[in-house]
């Protein structure tokens, strides 16, 4: 079902916005614009992934760093470890498993931007 999220005017590109649609926090990004919409909330601590930064289709965590493509929602690395264990960091360590974002189709029609939520 597509829902209208926002305007595309709302999110230049580069940029992000949340939103809330049917009750799932998701953020709205404009990648050259096109645009994504991912799960808001981080893959790894649940931080609030708009305040991060986007690069690209690469989305990073404002709290440790992680990062996501937003075309798929894959999990592109984990949160940089504290140091000094980023010398030694066990890929392991269960405070580094980050999983990744859900992710859903997304059309621009008519200045708006709709998201297709199941
Ligand atoms: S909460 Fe996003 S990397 Fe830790």
């Amino acid at each position: 079902m597509l829902i209208k999220a926002a305007l595309e005017a709302e999110i230049a590109p580069g940029g992000m916005k949340a939103v809330t649609l049917n009750g799932r926090e998701i953020v709205l990004c404009n990648y050259e614009g096109t645009f994504y919409a991912v799960e808001r909330a981080c893959g790894h601590s649940g931080a609030r992934l708009e305040r991060g930064a986007l690069t690209g289709w690469v989305l990073t965590c404002p709290l440790h760093y992680a990062q996501f493509d937003i075309r798929t929602g894959e999990a592109l690395s984990g949160p940089a470890p504290k140091a000094p264990a980023s010398r030694h960091a066990d890929p392991a360590d269960p405070a580094l498993k980050t999983r990744g974002l859900a992710a859903w189709p997304v059309r621009a029609e008519g200045g708006a931007v709709y998201v297709d939520l199941p």
